[in-house]
């Protein structure tokens, strides 16, 4: 009795597919395939895979000659389940040719020619068009926007928009931009979606009209600072069938995903407590983040991240709000603000710094454990599950690469072509409820000045 076994995401399943499939059963009795899991694709990059791993495991099954469908969760898992299931002969196709060489320790190491002219990033493309981008600024976070925007397949960068032509020309050439523009309806007319990132205040403004002119918007956060702006927004995205979605980056970060499930799954008990803090010390003055009218201050540039972790855990509508601030008296704009927020049966604080410098960890308590996020914990890549006994403490690791705006992207570009996987991570509900946070404190709603 031989087995072999075989592995591969087998995403929009395709003729290549079936062939391997075919010819790596003819070498033995048994044939076993290793399906991706969505998050180990996820983990090694893999970030535009159209179909679920559910769908993905349904389609080898169709093909009636898998033995057995195994999901493959990990790097390294390769060699346990050859011990595992007494495997033979590795398959697989030749574009991988010499990687799995050093499998041959284990098994029979077999690399069948791959079927030429079919794949599924062909197939991903011909579906679905490439969207093509335009951003809307021309500051920090586009340059870090453009740098992963790299790693997100299904997209081209087309154009840049910026009130100052020569920055926005300057912008596109250091970039390879192919267009620049200053006037925005002319900008739009040439882009699919834009990626708007200029000071919080002119947000809504820039939205609007790319929504009202039919496309789709991935804004940076705050979206707004005012709850119905963002319904408002919500509602013409809706009835313009586009895409809306807030820039917060952690809530699409693979490590914050887990993070939300293992918490949800109950291993802490109940949640009776989440204490953020998401401190950045700016002391020039001059910048943006110091100027009042472009709604600068410690909350709205930062308070959001102290809040999606609060929302996605306990929801959007706390008993209490209040807020403890400290504003600074040369600029106006808050240095150091602490929201506390009361739910039915948990407390939570959200406190951010331009002015003061504090751990950035976040720290979620529950009646059976508590989990510990270190700093940066909005990037978020390890925590620990922590008990009573230490000896229990659990260890987790995921990657978050780089700047992390590739998997937002990403999510985006999937929405956008309609495969909208992710839509639990951060949705209409959660960016209105930041919205209606940060009106309440710029209206001094239960405000107390330190
Ligand atoms: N395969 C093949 N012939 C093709 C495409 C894939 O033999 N034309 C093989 C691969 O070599 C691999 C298995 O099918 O052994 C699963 O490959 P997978 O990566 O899922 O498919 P691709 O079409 O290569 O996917 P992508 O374009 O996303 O890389």
């Amino acid at each position: 009795m031989k087995t072999v076994i075989t592995y591969g995401t087998f995403d929009l399943f395709h003729s290549g597919h079936k062939r391997l499939l075919e010819r790596a059963k003819k070498l033995g009795d048994r044939l076993i395939v290793g399906v991706t899991s969505d998050f180990y694709d996820q983990q090694r990059g893999k970030l535009n895979v159209y179909q679920s791993c559910a769908k993905r495991i349904e389609n080898v099954k169709q093909t009636g000659l898998a033995d057995q469908i195994i999901v493959e969760e990990e790097e390294g898992q390769k060699i346990s389940d050859i011990q595992q299931y007494n495997v033979d002969i590795f398959a697989i196709g030749s574009d991988w040719l010499g990687k799995f060489d050093y499998l041959k320790e284990y098994c029979d190491v077999i690399y069948l020619p791959r079927t030429q002219g079919i794949s599924s990033t062909e197939l991903r493309l011909k579906q679905n068009k490439i969207i093509r981008i335009g951003i809307v600024g021309t500051g920090r976070i586009s340059s870090r926007f453009v740098r992963e925007s790299k790693y997100v397949s299904g997209l081209e960068l087309e154009a840049v928009y910026a009130r100052n032509i020569d920055k926005a020309k300057a912008f596109a050439e250091t970039n390879e931009i192919p267009k620049a523009f200053s006037d925005y309806i002319e900008f739009l007319e040439n882009v699919d979606a834009v990626y708007i990132a200029v000071p919080h205040h002119v947000h809504y403004d820039y939205s609007r009209v790319a929504l009202n002119n039919k496309k789709n918007v991935l804004c940076e956060k705050p979206l707004t600072l005012n709850a119905t702006q963002a319904t408002e927004l919500f509602a013409i995205a809706k009835a313009n069938n586009c895409i809306l979605m807030e820039a917060v980056k952690t809530a699409y970060a693979p490590a914050f995903d887990r993070l939300v499930s293992i918490t949800k799954s109950g291993i802490i008990g109940d949640i009776k407590a989440i204490d953020a803090t998401f401190t950045k010390l700016i002391t020039d003055k001059t910048l943006r983040e110091y100027d009042y009218n472009q709604c600068g201050g410690a909350f709205s540039e930062l308070g959001t991240y102290p809040l999606l972790i609060i929302a996605k855990l306990l929801g959007v509508t706390p008993s209490h709000v209040s807020f403890l601030t400290e504003i600074d008296k040369e600029t106006g704009v808050d240095v150091f603000t602490r929201a506390n927020l009361i739910y039915r049966k948990a407390i939570c604080s959200a406190t951010v710094g331009i002015g003061v410098k504090k751990e950035g960890d976040l720290c979620i308590a529950g009646t059976k454990g508590y989990i510990y996020v270190p700093a940066p914990w909005w990037k978020t890549e390890y925590f620990e599950i922590r008990f009573e006994d230490l000896r229990l403490t659990r260890k987790y690791f995921f990657k978050f690469d780089e700047d992390g705006l590739r998997y937002e992207l990403a999510s985006f570009i999937r929405a956008i072509n309609g495969i909208n996987k992710n839509k639990y991570m951060l949705n209409e509900r959660d960016s209105v409820f930041f919205a209606q946070i940060m009106e309440n404190f710029k209206k001094g709603t239960n405000v107390t000045n330190l």
